[in-house]
């Protein structure tokens, strides 16, 4: 159950579950809360450190009350004699760390006498989160919050994992707490229990998950989006992802190449590219794989075949590693252009590529940086970056007349590769399809 807490009776959402935050409110009228609790049509929660304000209001009868740890035994005891019909919540806060005490916390908390127990606790890395859910996971149902972006993917989780409710807002604006998530992003999640995530940096602006969450309702699948940008993090992750029953991740920038040691198996075909974007749990062991390069190829093929072909691919990352063996394999002549000429020197040794300064006339062209490049003639332009749809490289190849490809048609493939991994029962055709509905809805 989603949980709205409101700073003003302005705010109130009489259908759905509301935490009064009378800590925040700024006007304390009774006769009006009074008015407002009567309206409301689910259970309610009252927050509030006031003494007098706490024996005032649970004469309203809230369903639930939260109080901070540090209140008196005898003034709660007094209060659970005086109100029996109210559930006491006792909370923690701390907006600086998760401190390494947490069972300790919690059983000076426990030794309270409380009916349910909250600890919230500002998640800086995603190490803290993992510890703040692990903690909440082992002492039911006890709300572990992580507060913070690292700890977004943790409430989620914690409503899949039984917690009895999880805090919410109807907007963005209304957010009162760090990491909090909107209604509208929490029912971008469906009911499965299968794990699947995204992880890598940058991730504010990606959609991916909305798609991926679209296809996997009606597979029984949750995907989750972590932001990973610290390799030192991966391990931990890892364990983390196999502990808790993950089936599947997929794996972007910067962790494509990173990820590989920490793996138990990876495919050959991943492992001569060097990068990873998928990776299956089976049987409590990580397998990478890759499907990145045969995403950009059957795009590609779908205009012209590569054999015999000259292309050029600008980058030396991850991805155009990826792009880059999968178009030699399909018969093309390969060149690469990148702005840290060593590195490309590597991949031109490795597979015996021409190394250029500047773009020379090819078939296709592809871009795998995220700047755009100066060129003069026509040939398929390929762009991998799907955010944002039009980037100077699309604008760039549409005013010299080029057939263009953009990054989204790529994605759908590289998706459809990784849905043959995780689950590969599915049916190719259907699978596609049904990605390319998830993006167009
Ligand atoms: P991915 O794994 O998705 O390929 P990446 O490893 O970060 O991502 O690679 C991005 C590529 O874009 C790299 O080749 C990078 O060039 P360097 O090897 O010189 O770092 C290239 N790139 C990134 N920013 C760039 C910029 N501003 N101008 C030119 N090339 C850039």
């Amino acid at each position: 159950m989603l949980c709205f807490p409101i700073v003003s009776l302005s705010q109130l959402p009489i259908d759905e579950m509301v935490e009064f935050r009378f800590d925040l409110f700024q006007e304390f009228d009774l006769n009006k809360i009074q008015e407002a609790r009567r309206h409301c049509k689910k259970p309610v929660l009252f927050t509030c450190r006031n003494k007098e304000q706490i024996i005032e209001l649970a004469k309203l009868e809230p369903d639930y009350f939260d109080l901070d740890h540090t209140i008196e035994k005898p003034f709660l005891d007094q209060l659970k004699i005086d109100f029996p019909k109210v559930k006491w919540v006792i909370s923690y806060h701390n907006h600086h760390e998760v401190p390494l005490h947490l069972d300790e916390i919690l059983l000076k908390m426990q030794h309270l006498g409380g009916d349910l127990y909250k600890v919230a606790c500002l998640s800086p890395g995603l190490k803290d989160a993992i510890r703040m859910y692990e903690f909440a996971k082992k002492h039911p149902p006890l709300f572990g919050i992580a507060m913070g972006e690292k700890g977004e993917f943790t409430r989620i989780l914690g409503l899949h994992s039984g917690t009895p409710w999880t805090f919410a807002t109807l907007s963005e604006s209304e957010k009162t707490a760090p990491g909090q998530l909107t209604k509208e992003e929490y029912e971008i999640y469906g009911s499965g229990k299968t794990l699947f995530a995204l992880i890598g940096g940058s991730l504010k602006k990606r959609k991916s998950h909305i798609y991926h969450n679209r296809v996997m309702r009606g597979l029984g699948g949750v995907y989750l989006k972590i932001p990973l940008e610290d390799p030192d993090e991966l391990k931990p992750f890892l364990e983390f992802a196999k502990k808790n029953g993950f089936k599947g991740l997929s794996v972007t920038d910067p962790l494509k190449e990173h990820i590989i040691e920490h793996l138990d198996h990876i495919d050959p075909y991943a492992k001569e590219i060097g990068a990873v974007n998928t990776i299956l749990f089976k049987e409590g062991k990580a397998h990478g794989y890759n499907t990145d390069g045969k995403g950009a190829l059957d795009a590609i093929e779908k205009r012209m075949f590569v054999k015999g072909k000259k292309v050029t691919v600008l980058g030396a990352g991850g991805a155009a590693k990826s792009i880059i063996y999968e178009a030699l394999q399909r018969g093309a002549t390969v060149s690469l252009l990148n702005r840290t000429r060593e590195k490309a020197l590597k991949l031109a040794d490795k597979w015996n590529l021409t190394l250029l300064d500047e773009i020379d006339p090819c078939d296709i062209l592809i871009n795998t940086t995220p700047v755009s490049f100066e060129w003069n003639h026509r040939c398929i332009a390929m762009e991998i970056s799907s955010v944002p749809k039009e980037t100077p490289f699309i604008e760039k190849a549409l005013s010299l007349g080029c057939p263009v490809i953009y990054g989204m048609e790529m994605w759908t493939n590289q998706a459809v590769g990784q849905y043959q991994i995780w689950m590969p029962f599915l049916d190719r055709t259907e699978i596609f399809t049904a990605l390319s509905n998830a993006q167009a809805t």
